[in-house]
């Protein structure tokens, strides 16, 4: 009887090869196939063995290339053929990702399969930029959002506990929706003032940031071109960025890359 696979469901992190965790890294590093979303970057698919094959099955916003069912099929199929798959997700498997339905098939499948956590979109990039997200006298929690819905249904958040000028407000999926979400927030006694960091293709060598107030962050954001993944982070916290914007605690790889080559 051929032997029974193991899928590995693991983080890959906002973009930053170097925010990966070693067990994520060990991982991709030994495996058969690694099927993987559009949002891992090729800095860590270059991880993999050069003989394991390569599947994408990214999503793009309103574009659904693979449905999500396919890629349970693939992954169950996969690991019946006796591979070693890892299913490598953008930031955590678990935030935003769709990682708990597929793990739900895999189990109903009888698959083994293991959940290797990964830094998540709001934690890299407010960390790169120097953006506690939450900050004694400033924001006593934080909450995250998507910015997307369902088939694109209207938008249904909470707006009324959503709009709390004490608790930091980190949107995912929010590019289309921000001029949305801020008008939401403001008419529920957000101030319109509260500022607003954007990152698109946060801890990435294309990274890009935007500060902006609630009031003209959808303008400015739909100025920017931005192209890739945006996270918006809302609240007061970001006036920390306002302070020293050029705050990298977290260096990019393309930082360390350069300084070693003037070395
Ligand atoms: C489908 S969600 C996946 C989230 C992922 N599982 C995580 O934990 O970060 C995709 C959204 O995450 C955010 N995102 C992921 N990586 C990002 C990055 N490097 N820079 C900015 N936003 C990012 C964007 O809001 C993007 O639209």
């Amino acid at each position: 009887m051929k032997r029974l696979g193991r899928v590995f469901l693991v983080g890959a992190g906002p973009g930053d090869p170097e925010l990966l965790t070693l067990r994520a890294a060990r991982l991709i590093g030994a495996a058969d196939v690694v099927v993987h979303d559009r949002l891992v970057s090729p800095e860590v698919l270059d991880l993999a063995p050069a003989t394991a094959r390569r599947i994408p099955v990214g999503k793009a916003p309103r574009r659904h290339p693979v449905p999500q069912e396919e890629i349970n099929a693939l992954l169950v199929s996969l690991a019946l053929d006796g591979l070693t798959v890892v299913r490598l997700k953008g930031g955590d498997p678990f935030v935003f990702g769709r990682g708990s339905e597929e793990l739900d098939v895999l189990r109903g499948a009888g698959i083994p399969c293991e959940i290797v956590p990964g830094v998540t979109a709001a934690q890299g990039c407010a960390a790169a930029a120097g953006v506690p997200l939450t900050h004694r006298g400033l924001a006593g929690g934080v909450r995250y959002v998507t910015g997307h819905c369902r088939s694109d249904l209207p938008l249904e958040l909470d707006w009324a506990g959503l709009a709390d000028p004490d608790t930091t407000l980190v949107v995912y999926m929010g590019a289309a929706s921000i001029d949305e979400i801020a008008s939401g927030l403001i008419a529920h006694g957000m101030p319109a003032d509260l500022p607003v960091l954007a990152v698109n293709n946060g801890t990435t060598p294309r990274e890009r940031r935007l500060l902006a107030r609630l009031d003209d962050v959808g303008r400015r954001a739909g100025q920017a071109g931005f192209s890739g993944p945006v996270l918006f982070i809302i609240g007061r916290v970001v006036s920390l960025y306002e302070q020293c914007p050029g705050a990298l605690l977290v260096r990019l790889a393309a930082d360390i890359e350069r300084e070693a080559a003037h070395a």
